[in-house]
């Protein structure tokens, strides 16, 4: 297995099976810290620098979080336009990363241009952790849904999972990338003007992920473990920041809804429901009690995530 200390963490794409399951033992050490609202001195030498040039509540606030219960410090900024990479000199990612990596030992960056985390790697002397790329991937939210999934089921192997939403979202990908290191056989469902591209079915069969399509959620809930929900009404990825402002937004149709009555009719019972969050109305808010949602879990498990990822880049475990 491949030393994370130094490595960046830019797509699931290059994840070996021992690597998902390394992360996961580390997680599992450091979690204690966690869930007693404890911090230790673990990465008290330490600095993240946050680069978000799209908004976020979750990814930067749990790698800030994961920082603190670890002793490091963090700086970075949340909104670019206070920088100059947006302002009028539209300062590039060379450039701007040239900086960053004297001012902390790891960067976190979201970026809404795919690829953008790569292009920093490739300039930065530090480790460079991908916070979501435009429609690219999204590896630190996939690797918080599979922790969750092995906590909560006690295995990853051998379940069954539905993926319902947006298959161009970067959390569609990453997971995909993924499974093909899994027994897990994958259902996607999504409109059809947002379903799997061409391209990314070619790259599934290439890897190996055991993957069908369905049109509704009716059809696929019943044999699935594991149902991972993304949005269909959302923003475009592709821009630094899409405002809903007055514009009417349309309501999720019932063939990408996950609604109670649904789950209490036909998913299984032990099934678990992940959503990465922020929704719509894809899960209204009376699925929140019921014994099937673990996004709140997840939500935890992110900070968690976040946690060994900074203590492998950092060397401060092997
Ligand atoms: N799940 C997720 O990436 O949330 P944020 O956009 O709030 O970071």
């Amino acid at each position: 297995m491949r030393s994370f200390m130094g490595r960046d963490i830019l797509s699931l794409k290059e994840f070996e099976r021992q690597e998902f399951f390394r992360v996961f033992e580390i997680a599992k050490q450091l979690e204690p810290i966690a869930r007693n609202r404890k911090n230790s001195d673990l990465l008290k030498e330490k600095t993240l620098v946050t680069a978000f040039y799209q908004p976020s509540t979750r990814t930067r606030l749990a790698h800030e979080a994961a920082m603190h219960r670890l002793g490091g410090h963090v700086t970075g900024f949340s909104d670019a336009k206070m920088t100059r990479a947006g302002d009028f000199y539209q300062e590039s990612i060379k450039d701007t990363v040239k900086m960053l990596e004297f001012y902390g030992d790891v960067i976190v960056m979201r970026h809404f241009q795919q690829g953008a985390p790569h292009e920093a790697a490739k300039w930065a002397s530090v480790p460079i952790i991908n916070g979501g790329d435009g429609w690219g991937e999204h590896p630190t939210q996939i690797l918080t849904d599979l922790y969750t999934v092995l906590q909560e089921k006690g295995r990853i192997d051998g379940l069954n999972w539905l993926a319902v939403g947006d298959m161009r979202m970067r959390t569609m990908h990453s997971l995909g990338y993924a499974l093909s290191q899994f027994d897990c056989p994958i259902t996607f469902i999504a409109p059809p003007d947002m379903g799997l591209t061409k391209e990314f079915k070619d790259e599934l069969t290439q890897y190996s992920v055991n993957f069908s399509e369905a049109e509704h959620v009716e059809q696929a809930i019943a044999k699935a473990d594991v149902i991972l929900v993304e949005p269909v009404v959302q923003p475009d990825y592709t821009k630094s920041r899409d405002e809903r402002g007055g514009k009417d937004v349309g309501m999720t149709p019932a063939n990408y809804k996950i609604t109670r009555e649904l789950l209490a009719t036909k998913a299984k019972s032990d099934a678990i429901l992940l959503h990465s969050l922020p929704r719509m109305d894809e899960i209204p808010t009376d699925v929140d009690i019921t014994r099937w949602s673990r996004y709140w879990q997840e939500a935890f498990n992110g900070v968690v995530m976040r946690m060994a990822l900074l203590a492998l880049v950092l060397g401060a475990v092997e």
